[in-house]
């Protein structure tokens, strides 16, 4: 597949939907999700993870466990990603998740991360037995499309009941925003970026996250790219996690499309000093 393609078909394209029709979603349709999700995992293989699929008759029982202050957007299907708890879980459930997300794109399916309030209320209240722990979980469906959704800016908390009310992405933060050259906040010259890398890039900065806040930075130098996380009073452990996994996937996914061995991150430690500001953590890098 070509980078434009995929970027522009796929990552632009994608859009968290809140207002969803209750028809089914074709089996077919979810048998190539499950198709696509048992493909090799690239970020933690080692963890062992379990995709099941709920309707929002399961979903409903979660005790407000599921959804920005406990409001649960009603969809046909959930799609819930259960996983061991070992290090970097949480991280490696989001780039999983949101590979499967950008799927549903391809596929013309409509989807929106939910928030995980409380992991072990959620897992019981559904009445799953597995030992794994609830990592993420996806609504999904067909998007009504009779339903004007309206863009705000949503980076503010006081913006949350706007959001359930059914509202579109804010804008996403720029490139000169996201990125930095070499050193925390150096101004990169994107001019100099070769066009499949400016495009991952793009991609990463067009992420989903908590509350669209993406609180985090990349720096670039001509080795690599390395994500950079920001504290941000806002954002749980558990999604601040998952935004890294998303933002890990956006950018692997650009790359994949344009070259035969795409590059893979890792959370080896850096060994540039990137100068870092006390409010921000090296999280991990990846070769390009
Ligand atoms: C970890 C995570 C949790 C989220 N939880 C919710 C949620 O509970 N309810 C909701 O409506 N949207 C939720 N979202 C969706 C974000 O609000 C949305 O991705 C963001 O506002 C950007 O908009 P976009 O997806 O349309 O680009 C979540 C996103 C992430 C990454």
């Amino acid at each position: 597949m070509e980078y434009i393609k995929y970027y522009d078909e796929i990552v632009k394209r994608r859009e968290s939907c809140r207002n969803f029709i209750m028809n089914d979603v074709e089996p077919a349709k979810i048998e190539e999700l499950y198709e696509y999700y048992n493909q090799e995992t690239l970020l933690v293989p080692e963890i062992a993870t379990e995709l099941k699929t709920y309707s929002f008759d399961d979903l409903e029982k979660t005790e407000g466990s599921v959804g920005y202050n406990g409001f649960l957007i009603k969809a046909p299907h959930y799609l819930v990603l259960f996983s061991e708890e070992k290090d970097h879980y949480l991280e490696n459930a989001g780039f999983i998740a949101q590979g499967i997300t950008l799927k549903m794109t391809q596929l013309d399916i409509a989807a929106c991360w939910l928030t995980v309030n409380d992991a072990e209320v959620a897992k019981k209240t559904i009445g799953e037995k597995t030992d794994k722990t609830i990592a993420a979980v996806i609504a999904f469906g067909y998007r009504d499309k009779d339903v004007t959704e309206t863009r705000l800016d949503i980076k503010s908390p006081s913006n949350v009941e706007m959001i359930q009310s059914g509202t579109k992405a804010a804008p996403k933060i720029s490139l000169d925003d996201l990125v930095s050259y070499k050193v925390y906040s150096q101004p990169l010259e994107t001019e100099k970026l070769y066009t499949d890398l400016e495009s991952a890039l793009l991609a990463a900065s067009k992420s989903q996250s908590f509350l669209n806040r993406q609180p985090y930075r990349l720096i670039f130098d001509d080795s690599y790219v390395y994500l950079i996380g920001l504290e941000d009073e806002i954002t749980d452990e558990a999604d601040k996690y998952l935004n890294y996994g998303i933002l890990m996937f956006n950018f692997y996914a650009v790359m994949d499309s344009v070259r035969a061995n795409a590059p893979i991150w890792t959370f080896e430690a850096a060994d540039e000093d990137l100068k870092l500001p006390e409010d921000a953590t090296y999280i991990a890098k990846c070769g390009i």
